[in-house]
């Protein structure tokens, strides 16, 4: 027997687990890294803010009666009761597990159809989408691109991704969305593009934004994440600007688990995306790549998901606005609750039902929030908006925008999902206005004595 390859082995082994136990006792490689650190807010900021940002989550009760006594209302639940399972079973039978296979394809053609459009890329989740589409357009170091500040990091994150500068811009009070009025305070020589936001799936004043992109010469790029299906005068989001993203994470109007797709009606375009989208393959050589690309490809499995639910987003577009009636009709009377609104000729999709809390309420949003989650209701508060959260702050001090930091001080979102009857609102919204009634009720005490 040969151990002299052994003993080596054993020497080897040695040194790399002292090697590892050095490594273990030793924290420098990995704690210095910045993002093991995060990044925190003075107590000076964190001082000024505490009054904007919402409080730590609320711990979730169980309902102690109504319609799921023992049991409790999620804020967003999903909901797979078309097709889903015989395209998966598909799937697996045929071994097309991976992003070949023929449901990519399928649900591409499916959903741009759906939004109105020539072509649609699906890739990896919403967040992946708004990079493709930024890098496509060459975005990069030097650029700015302006975004709204009421809106979900994602937005943010993408810009980042390319080494582009993000500017903000602050919201309408009404529908949440940029507000345009405000866009050309932003612009510079250096702008190359506008990202609007369809937030909670009330569409953006696509027109009046279009009209300023086009104005400057700059690109207009749609985060529809969560506002599949919405329209404005019949054409649907996602087919205004140069290009439209949307997110398919199982809170969103329609899933497939994970995923994101990319729209547009040019076809060029398209077929730059689709190439980043996968390692930037060259279409007739294989291994051979001109440019840098990304692996943000979508599986047949999710395809296959997202198929079946753009078969059914009619139907579930028309519950979530007859979800919005019943809240509307059961909270209309609520005092100090400002209800969701829908712009004459637009058909918001109601991704979530957000609703604002103002002083005759008689208590805060985040006490609301509390004492619905103890009844096993959840909610969820609106957007902290990008110019306060901590890896942004210092680039936006002295900054304002307060109608984003209204809303995130006020908002908070009820549960909304198709799977919702009309009973499940109501004792939601019993218990909504048992809240207000007993708040406010102390309030008067305590204001008055
Ligand atoms: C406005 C907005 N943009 C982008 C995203 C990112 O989508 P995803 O989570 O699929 O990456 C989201 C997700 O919630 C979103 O709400």
């Amino acid at each position: 027997m040969n151990w002299s390859f052994g003993r080596k082995g054993t020497n080897l082994l040695l040194k790399n687990w002292g090697l590892l136990a050095f490594q273990m006792a030793d924290p420098t490689p990995f704690r210095k890294h910045s993002y093991a650190r995060g990044k925190r807010l003075s107590p000076r900021d964190f001082a000024r803010l505490r009054e904007i940002i919402p409080g730590v989550e609320p711990r979730l009760g169980r309902c102690d009666s109504g319609p799921r006594r023992g049991k409790t209302y999620p804020v967003a639940e999903t909901n797979l009761v078309g097709n889903e399972r015989e395209y998966l079973k598909q799937c697996i039978d045929s071994n097309w597990i991976s992003s070949k296979g023929p449901f990519v394809d399928k649900f591409e053609r499916a959903f741009a159809r759906e939004a109105g459009c020539k072509h649609a890329v699906a890739c990896a989740n919403g967040t992946v989408a708004l990079h493709l589409v930024l890098a496509a357009l060459g975005i990069g170091p030097g650029d700015e691109v302006i975004l709204p500040t009421f809106t979900m990091i994602a937005t943010a994150s993408a810009v980042h991704y390319t080494g582009a500068t993000v500017k903000l811009v602050d919201s309408e009070s009404v529908s949440f969305n940029i507000d345009p009025a405000l866009i050309e305070h932003a612009i510079t020589k250096k702008t190359r593009a506008i990202i609007v936001v369809h937030t909670y799936g009330h569409p953006a004043d696509m027109l009046r934004l279009l009209e300023i992109a086009n104005a400057h010469g700059l690109y207009l790029i749609e985060d529809a994440a969560e506002a599949h299906g919405a329209e404005i005068s019949g054409k649907r989001v996602g087919s205004f600007g140069v290009a439209g993203t949307f997110s398919f994470y199982a809170n969103k109007i329609i899933t497939t688990g994970e995923g994101g797709m990319v729209t547009t009606n040019d076809a060029e375009f398209a077929q730059i995306v689709r190439r980043l989208r996968d390692h930037a393959f060259h279409p007739e050589r294989h291994f051979w790549h001109e440019y840098v690309g990304f692996n943000y490809r979508m599986t047949n499995m999710q395809a296959a998901v997202g198929l079946a639910q753009t078969e059914r987003i009619g139907e579930i577009i028309a519950a979530r606005q007859r979800l919005r009636g019943w809240y509307d009709d059961r909270l209309g009377a609520c005092s100090g609750l400002r209800l969701p609104h829908q712009s004459p000729g637009v058909q918001s999709v109601f991704w979530m039902y957000g609703v604002r809390v103002a002083p005759p309420f008689g208590c805060t949003s985040h006490v609301l929030r509390e004492q619905l989650a103890s009844c096993g209701i959840e909610t969820r508060s609106f957007f902290v908006p990008m110019h306060i959260q901590p890896v942004h702050v210092d680039q936006f001090r002295g900054q304002s925008f307060p109608v984003a930091e209204d809303l995130c001080r006020s908002g908070l979102y009820l549960p909304t999902s198709e799977a919702l009857s009309e009973q499940d609102v109501e004792w939601i919204c019993e218990n909504v206005c048992n809240i207000q009634r007993i708040n406010s009720r102390s309030h008067n005490v305590n204001s008055s004595s």
